[in-house]
């Protein structure tokens, strides 16, 4: 697919190339809602965001979950050296739902190293959850360090530099409704 140079929300910036139309990303998260719908019979069923990545893609796959469901969010931060992911992560927000006995299904915008999510998964377990599972949008499979499986995933992604849907760079492209490979 060809980058759309000319979309305002660029500023001029260049991506490679689009990786996930729009029309891509709500045809899947359709189906991981469907998915998800099936996947919890019954129970009380806590979506929890892990911002800001998340923030996008979390609003609209809950509304395709068609059961009960609670949201909150978690915010996280890796300190240390800033260069490479240090796995040193804390709770920043800390999510004021109750978590004991509910299924948690943790929403993470990518799953790049997996440090993020092993620290958070060792800490949201001790909260003696009924299960506690991860839906990813994207997985670039390259996640060595993973020691929990990422049981719901939107697409298999190539081991590029994504933005868009909720992911930034430096804080930019959040906001453009497909996923770019940036130049
Ligand atoms: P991990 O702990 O190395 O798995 O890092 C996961 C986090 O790094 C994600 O939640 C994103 O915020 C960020 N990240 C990893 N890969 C990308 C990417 O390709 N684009 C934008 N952010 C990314
Ligand atoms: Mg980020």
């Amino acid at each position: 697919m060809n980058a759309t140079t000319a979309d305002p929300r660029l500023d001029g910036r260049p991506v490679k190339r689009i990786v996930y139309s729009a029309e891509q990303i709500a045809t899947r998260v359709r189906e991981l809602g469907a998915e998800i719908t099936a996947r919890y019979p019954d129970g009380e069923l806590l979506v929890l965001g892990l911002l800001k990545g998340s923030f996008i893609f979390l609003g609209d796959l809950v509304r395709q979950i068609a059961r009960p469901l609670q949201v909150d969010f978690i915010v996280a931060a890796s300190y240390g050296d800033s260069t490479t992911s240090s796995g040193h992560v804390r709770l920043v927000y800390d999510p004021e739902t109750k978590l004991e006995g509910k299924h948690i299904l943790l929403v993470e915008d990518i799953v790049d190293s997996g440090r993020t999510l092993n620290r958070l998964m060792d800490l949201l377990s001790l909260r003696q959850p009924k299960s506690l599972e991860i839906c990813a949008l994207l997985h670039k499979h390259v996640a060595e360090y993973l020691r929990y499986p990422v049981r719901l995933v939107g697409f298999d992604a190539p081991n590029e530099f994504l933005v868009g849907y909720g992911l930034d760079h430096a804080e930019n492209f959040r906001h453009l409704p497909y996923i770019a490979s940036l130049q």
